[in-house]
């Protein structure tokens, strides 16, 4: 019993056009629903992610999926601990479960079947490798033309003042499991049954907040390249190129227009069997990164405005 998969957020921002211009940059596709804007990756069959013009930049929710058969005894998870089913909000219809994190960020569960990451990520890996193959005498370089269109949202990370406390909150209640963790600092949690190392992180900070949200694509070349071209479009660096211990990733950060963070990233780890993986408290210095550039001292500052 347990959500099965991080399928999206929503974020109130004060202007959905910068939104919109930075999400297209980075590689997604956006459309006009109402007055709020829905943006997906490549592969998304739903949208990903969606911005609402607000006060202030702020998470609005985060949805996950859940098979028919969890969906009851998550329900009940939830009220045996005291916690209250809302009414899932608009862009979310038909959503089975809403319901407020301690934090009080609310989590969207809707019912979706199980998505075959492994195979897909195999696939569109054969896909991009093919595209810029030295076979027939080509060069392995790829072309200033390249194209980087992330493929899938992998995973989220958000600002606590109370690690422990979400780790409890989304393990009891959701199912999920920690994976790895570096103290009260951070924490890495993944869905059961077969996930991504992690689909959803926490950071420690005096108040909640949207740290980032991050992207795979289908090679090291498309992190770099993708990189590259948001800094030579004028965005501002957040941290990278570099790869992470915790997760094992290729990473490189991208400030959006409200000072949170886009990453792209490739060849995360991915734990098939719950039973055999054991979750490590590690180092604060393995918390970060294996190499890379210095860390920049505004990577984990929350931009937040308090609630
Ligand atoms: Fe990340």
């Amino acid at each position: 019993m347990s959500v099965h998969s991080l399928l999206g957020y929503a974020l109130t921002v004060p202007d959905i056009e910068p939104g919109r211009r930075f999400y297209e940059d980075f590689g997604l596709s956006g459309t006009a629903r109402g007055n709020a804007l829905a943006l997906r990756c490549g592969d998304d069959t739903r949208d990903t992610v969606t911005l609402e013009a607000g006060k202030g930049r702020r998470l609005r929710h985060v949805t996950f999926g859940a098979s028919a058969a969890s969906l009851q005894a998550l329900k009940k998870n939830i009220e045996s601990r005291g916690g209250k089913l809302l009414d899932p909000p608009s862009s979310e219809p038909g959503a089975a479960i809403a319901v407020r994190d301690p934090d009080n960020n609310l989590i969207v569960v809707r019912e979706t079947a199980r998505a075959n990451i492994l195979d897909r990520r195999k696939a569109v890996i054969a896909t991009e490798a093919a595209k810029y193959t030295r076979a027939g005498g080509n060069r392995g370089c790829p072309p200033r033309n390249m194209t980087v269109k992330p493929w899938r949202l992998g995973h989220v990370l958000f600002f606590t003042p109370d690690v422990d406390r979400q780790i409890a909150f989304y393990s009891d209640v959701l199912g999920m499991k920690l994976s790895d963790r570096s103290g009260p600092v951070i924490a890495f949690l993944r869905v059961a049954g077969g996930s991504d190392h992690h689909v959803l992180a926490f950071a420690k900070s005096d108040r909640p907040g949207f740290h980032h949200a991050s992207f795979e694509v289908g090679g090291i070349d498309h992190v770099g390249f993708g990189a590259a071209s948001l800094l030579g479009k004028g965005y501002r660096n957040g941290w990278g190129f570099g790869r992470h211990v915790i997760g094992s990733n290729y990473f490189h950060y991208i400030r959006d227009p409200w000072g949170s963070l886009a990453e792209y990233f490739f060849d995360i780890d991915y734990i098939a069997d719950d039973a055999s993986w054991q979750a490590k408290d590690w180092p604060l210095e393995d918390s970060l990164y294996l190499w890379g550039p210095n860390v920049p001292e505004d990577f984990v500052q929350n931009f937040d405005a308090e609630r």
